[in-house]
């Protein structure tokens, strides 16, 4: 009967070390777009490339819509494990690092070949070590585009905006962008910003073409004003913890997996810059409104101070090497 039992005991001690061998790593990937924006298609990619590469080993969850985590938990939840990688647009590291607000500073990228070739440059990877002290590290830049201006009324110069309300990410420099013109930002979830815009609670919204059509933000804001004004990208991350437990073949097929979705990513992150846009204008539900340079040198003028309040946080050689990268 003993002898039975130890039997057993040592069968199931066998069985639990065997499955734990044969468990693949669970990586779940969260986040708050629709999926067929850069960011959904890039993460999508990466479980593809993930199940093709690392069969048995690795597998990866992709939890689209803020299904998962709402964009202001989803760091807190990667510091506790319950999720692995995330890309937040880098105006959400505001609680992490104040380096990052250099993203946000209105007019400082022309577009996103500037804003490429600076997250490629030395000090932009030098950036992505940012949040390093607070446990979490970037994994690469990932594009989605250039903000444009959505309002329940026309926005051709900035005394338009006067008095409006306008939904931002959780970023001061993003609430004194809108400050400078007067406007209400008041920061809240994406996950929100729909019908936030449909009961009428907010009167607009800064977003890229391929939010604002992939959230149907079009169908509730008559006005959109091609601005450009700010940029959209992301910073791809993970917790140090989990990343520095991954075995060295698997952390190294890992990113490498990451890096050929990133690419698809960027390429996607293009091509919806163009097509959504004429979607939008297609669609005849929002009238886009393109300035003329006299318009837009208003906003510049109003906008720009912001950067003097923020120049000490971020430093000033950041804010000048990235405004360089335009040339
Ligand atoms: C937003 O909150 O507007 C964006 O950061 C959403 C996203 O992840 O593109």
């Amino acid at each position: 009967m003993r002898i039975r039992l130890l039997t057993a005991a040592a069968l199931s001690a066998m069985v639990m070390a065997g499955a734990a061998v044969a468990e693949p790593i669970v990586i779940k990937f969260s986040h708050v777009v629709a999926e067929n924006t850069p960011k959904g298609q890039m993460a999508n990619k990466f479980k593809e490339l993930v199940a093709e590469r690392l069969a048995g080993k690795v597998e990866v969850e992709v939890y689209p819509n803020s299904q998962l985590f709402g964009d202001n938990k989803v760091l807190e939840a990667m510091l506790l494990g319950d999720v692995q990688i995330a890309a937040p647009s880098l105006s959400k590291f505001d609680r992490y690092t104040k380096s990052l607000q250099l993203f946000d500073l209105p007019f400082l990228f022309n577009d996103i070949d500037a804003v490429d070739r600076f997250q490629q440059s030395d000090a932009g990877q030098e950036l992505l070590g940012a949040i390093k002290k607070k446990g979490l590290v970037g994994l690469g830049y990932l594009h989605n585009g250039m903000k444009q201006l959505s309002s329940s009324q026309p926005l051709r110069v900035p005394a338009d905006a006067k008095d409006l309300k306008f939904r931002i990410m959780t970023s001061d420099v993003l609430a004194a962008q809108f400050e400078a013109v007067d406007a209400m930002p008041l920061k809240k979830p994406f996950s929100e910003v729909f019908t936030l815009l449909q009961t009428k609670a907010i009167d607009g919204q800064e977003n890229t073409w391929s939010n604002i059509y992939s959230k149907k933000f079009y169908e509730v804001q008559p006005y959109i004003t091609e601005s450009n004004h700010g940029v959209l990208d992301y910073m791809v991350v993970t917790s140090t913890e989990f990343w520095m437990d991954l075995p060295d073949d698997i952390r190294s097929e890992v990113k490498k997996a990451l890096d050929e979705a990133i690419a698809l990513g960027n390429k996607v992150a293009l091509d919806k810059s163009v097509a959504d846009k004429q979607q939008i204008i297609d669609s005849n539900r929002s009238e886009v409104i393109n300035l003329t340079a006299a318009e837009r040198a208003q906003w510049v003028e109003v906008m720009k101070p912001v950067w003097k309040k923020f120049e000490e946080e971020i430093g000033q050689e950041l804010i000048d090497a990235a405004y360089n990268s335009n040339n």
